[in-house]
């Protein structure tokens, strides 16, 4: 497809044979509504592999099918090459930590965490080195003789992690682990939650609905939307190489045009739209055909603004500054073309902008180059 010559990304995450994780044609219906579509994707050992995706999507459903919460209506799961699908919860070598981690009141961090090794009959010599290991792996060993009352929570999170951790399973289920924190411990609990992971070197399947968790946390993501895979790769690759609009719409923001393409040749297309005078230029092989209605995209921090003409001919228009978001590090122009398209444009504000006096009201160039934007059919 057009698409994917264009952007050199295929659909990697495809159910190979090599998986340490396989999801082979797994469909979950809800009488007869179908939550998850036939799935198919491939894990592998030590990743940490997110499914990302708006509210109601499936993703939490593909998640309980894989610890054996759901019994999928059709498909495998195979796990280290042995297949889950008839294994309950328990019997699988997979552990899942909940959203509110049930950790158990009455008991302290470390009876937390020897809790299942108890279960499992471990010597009480074995528990007491594991129970330490988690400790230390997790830094909480001067907290172990508290109860989870008495820590905070991304302390909480940690004392849950290392619960899930303790019996070494060889998958770890996480269902948006960080949804108990509030934002700024969100980031800083991200990549103390990675570097736990890493370091235990089991295999993670993370379930989360916000884009930046997705990034800052996963090997790869598998976006979801309407119960189906819609792209998988890492996040830069979905990021730089969206293969569908709304893969380009869910990750980060995108100046999106719909339009023709105009001259087709073999190494540039040219597309024209009426949201801009220029016409955008491509020069990286597409083959569409020309008359073909296609979707182009350009990340607002791919975009120049200046006030003087760009000399380019193409991928510029001029409009009027209407808005000035101000992020610390950068700020995001909004300019308003004439035909009422609002573009967006990001200035790194180390730049001399403010030397140049660009405000609201002035009347500006928007351009960007010939190999910063992706061209969508689908
Ligand atoms: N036990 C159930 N019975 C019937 N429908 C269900 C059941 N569980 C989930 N669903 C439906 O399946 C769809 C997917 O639900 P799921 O919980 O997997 O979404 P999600 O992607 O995790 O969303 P969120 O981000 O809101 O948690 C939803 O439409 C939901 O209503
Ligand atoms: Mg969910």
């Amino acid at each position: 497809m057009a698409t994917e010559q264009l952007n050199g990304t295929m659909q990697n995450g495809k159910a190979g044979t090599d998986g340490y994780l396989r999801i082979v044609d797994v469909r979950k219906e809800f009488d007869g509504f179908v939550a998850v579509e036939d799935t198919d994707l491939s894990i592998r050992k030590g990743e940490i592999f997110a499914l990302l995706g708006g509210s109601g999507c499936g993703k939490s459903t593909l998640l309980r099918c894989l610890g054996g919460f759901e019994k999928p209506t059709s498909g495998k799961i195979y796990l280290d090459g042995q297949v889950m699908n008839d294994l309950p919860p328990y019997e699988r070598p997979i552990n899942m930590m909940f959203q509110s981690y049930a950790l158990f009141p009455h008991m302290t961090v470390e009876q937390n965490i020897a809790f299942g090794l108890k279960q499992d009959g471990l010597s009480k010599e074995a528990i007491r080195k594991r129970v330490e290991e988690m400790l230390a792996l997790v830094q909480l060993g001067k907290l172990a003789k508290r109860k989870p009352h008495q820590l905070s929570g991304g302390q909480q999170q940690r004392v849950a992690l290392a619960r899930s951790l303790a019996k070494g399973p060889k998958l770890l289920l996480l269902d948006e682990p960080m949804g108990a924190l509030d934002k700024k411990l969100r980031s800083q609990m991200q990549l103390e939650l990675v570097n736990i992971i890493e370091t235990s070197g089991v295999t993670c399947v993370m379930v989360t609905h916000d884009q930046e968790e997705a990034m800052t946390m996963a090997t790869r993501i598998a976006l979801m939307d309407s119960g189906r895979i819609r792209q998988v790769g890492t996040p830069d690759e979905i990021y730089e190489s969206p293969t569908s609009r709304f893969a380009a719409g869910f990750i980060g923001s995108v100046n999106m045009f719909e339009g023709k393409v105009e001259e087709d040749m073999a190494d540039y297309v040219t597309i024209v739209t009426p949201a801009l005078d220029a016409a955008i230029y491509v020069g990286h092989g597409i083959s569409g055909f020309e008359g073909q209605e296609v979707s182009f995209g350009v990340r607002p921090e791919k975009v120049n603004i200046s006030k003087e003409e760009p000399t380019q001919q193409y991928n510029k228009a001029r409009g009027k500054i209407e808005d000035i978001a101000y992020f610390g590090s950068h700020s995001v122009f909004h300019v308003r073309l004439p035909s009422g398209y609002k573009f967006m444009a990001n200035f790194a504000n180390q730049q001399r902008w403010a030397s140049e006096g660009m405000t609201w009201g002035d009347e500006v160039w928007v351009s960007w180059g010939d190999n910063e934007g992706v061209v969508l059919t689908s």
